[in-house]
């Protein structure tokens, strides 16, 4: 028997869309009994409970079964009870969790044939999303793309007593339709914008410049455009900036806001965003202080 704990995953952070990733202190735990037979069976609780699906539909199972067939491996009986803290489809890389996951655990229950970088590209082509796979994979914070099939990737530290507090509206975004939000050309202006922001962005991270990072989390290329359905987006955005207070970026394609803040979070600053979400029809909004972790998927065999 053995455990896959795998942390949950903002993807974009602003400027960086589709390349950038930052692994969250939430996480999908499944753990996993070989059987006799063919047999798979998969339990869940906590967040999704009611939701992800039992059986073959589910994205866990799924990815076991990608990373079998791809072993030319005719598979085993398998008892799965998994549990998360990740909330579901609000751009926080649940999906990307649970294949992760998969992979990770179809490859040990195969005997171990491949090696991380074939799992990091099975992942990412089952998944999507570099930029949620590949933070769940190797933790911190990742820039990526895949090449041509072959997945590339560097991992920073990230700032060690940044304040980061998540928002968590109790509504669901999903991420086709809010890549459907998007223009399908940009002018030449906003692509300078994003270039100059990403560079000084990994620039700042690298080097600990913490001002440095909150000058560059600005981006012209999804933020603009999701941020309409996302309630208190734009509200929240111009409380912090017309106090100095930091930054909000859309987590992944949303409905999920991070503040970056300068200062510690206080019950003053957190009773002025609540109102505003309150005030853009969210009544029941979940304001959670997070840390980012440097490890991504971690396997216990017992
Ligand atoms: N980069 C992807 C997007 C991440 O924003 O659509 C999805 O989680």
């Amino acid at each position: 028997m053995f455990e896959v704990c795998v942390p949950a995953t903002s993807a974009n952070l602003s400027c960086g869309f589709d390349v950038l990733g930052l692994t969250l202190d939430l996480f999908y735990i499944v753990q996993v009994e070989e059987r006799e037979g063919f047999d798979i069976t998969i339990s869940h609780v906590g967040e999704g409970e009611s939701e992800i699906p039992q059986g073959e539909k589910n994205i866990f199972v799924q990815a076991v079964r990608t990373v079998w067939k791809e072993a030319k491996f005719s598979g085993t009986g398998m008892k799965a009870k998994s549990r998360s803290t990740i909330p579901v489809k609000r751009g926080l890389g649940s999906s990307a969790a649970c294949v992760v996951a998969g992979v990770t655990a179809g490859n040990i229950l195969a005997g171990n044939p491949f090696k991380d970088d074939v799992l990091m590209r099975l992942a990412t082509l089952l998944e999507g999303h570099p930029d949620n796979v590949m933070p769940a994979f190797v933790g911190g914070f990742v820039a990526t793309f895949l090449d041509r099939e072959k997945i590339y990737f560097k991992k920073y530290d990230f700032f060690s007593d940044l304040e980061m507090i998540v928002c968590i509206p109790p509504y669901q975004l999903s991420t086709g339709k809010m890549r459907k939000m998007l223009p399908q050309c940009y002018s030449r202006r906003d692509v300078v914008f994003n270039l100059s922001r990403i560079a000084h962005l990994v620039g700042s991270v690298a080097m600990c410049d913490r001002e440095g990072f909150f000058a560059a989390l600005e981006d012209r290329v999804h933020e603009p455009y999701r941020g309409k359905w996302i309630k208190g987006y734009f509200e929240v955005k111009e409380f912090l900036d017309t106090q100095g207070l930091g930054k909000v970026i859309i987590s992944g394609s949303g409905p999920t806001l991070i503040l970056f803040l300068r200062l510690p979070w206080n019950s003053s600053v957190e009773k002025e965003i609540r109102k505003i979400f309150y005030a853009a029809g969210v009544d029941e909004i979940q304001l959670k202080k997070v840390s980012w972790v440097n490890t991504g998927v971690k396997v216990v065999v017992s």
